[in-house]
């Protein structure tokens, strides 16, 4: 596509997994790679919005014309969407984050010791990022949409974290035996606040982010007009 039906909008969009520490050389982290994030990233910025790209932790080169923050844990990656979220029409939260973080960071190397069991990991819970930025919207009628993956019960579960999240649009992606997880095509079903549904094709994760692009300048365009 070459329309610029984006042009004008500040987006902010994240990506990949946070990392949460354990110790210098630890951490518990997930197997996002990040394409999703930053296909939306890339054809947002083709479709021509200002693109501000959340990166926890991928191993992608950054797309041309967009505004790359990095990030490794929730913590780092919830301050830089509260402070990218203050100038945005709309904010996409890709990114796999943690939702618990060791209680715990252990300044050196933790060390085995002969004869002595391993102490449990303990954890607390992290803020749920797209929750808060629901919440508290940084401008009024800026939009905000989430990504769920789910293994089963993929609408009714879909309909509930909608609910739960307080976004307008989430993407929900089903997982498990070989689906979405490093690969290069998705399948989805996008349910929307307004009870609205839309199933998308199996196809490239770059045709998933187009389709997410258009319902949400569909939205931006009804909220001007209206
Ligand atoms: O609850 P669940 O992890 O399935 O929700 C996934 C969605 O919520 C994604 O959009 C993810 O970016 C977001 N999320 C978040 N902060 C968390 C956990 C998830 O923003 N702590």
């Amino acid at each position: 596509t070459a329309v610029a039906d984006l042009a004008g909008r500040h987006v902010v969009v994240s990506a990949g997994g946070t990392r949460e520490p354990l110790d210098p050389v630890r951490y518990l982290g997930n197997r996002s790679s990040g394409k999703q994030g930053y296909a939306l990233a890339t054809t947002a910025a083709a479709r021509g919005a200002r693109v501000t790209l959340l990166s926890a932790n991928v191993e992608l080169p950054a797309p041309a014309g967009v505004d790359v923050v990095k990030v490794t844990t929730a913590l780092e990656l919830r301050e830089a969407a509260v402070k990218a979220a203050a100038e945005a029409d709309v904010v996409v939260m890709a990114a796999a984050v943690a939702d618990f973080r060791p209680t715990d960071y252990a300044a050196v190397k933790i060390k085995k010791r002969d004869g002595v069991e391993p102490a449990p990991i303990a954890l607390v819970r992290n803020p749920d990022i797209l929750a808060e930025l629901s919440e508290h919207r940084a401008r009024p009628g800026q939009l905000v949409v989430g990504f769920a993956a789910e293994t089963d019960q993929v609408l009714a579960n879909g309909r509930a974290k909608l609910a739960r999240k307080g976004c307008d649009l989430l993407v929900v992606n089903e997982v498990g035996d070989g689906k979405a997880f490093g690969l290069d095509t998705n399948e989805a079903v996008v349910l929307g606040a307004d009870g609205s549904e839309r199933a998308i094709a199996p196809g490239p994760k770059e045709d998933l982010a187009d389709a997410v692009w258009d319902l949400v300048a569909a939205r931006l365009g009804a909220a001007e007009h209206g």
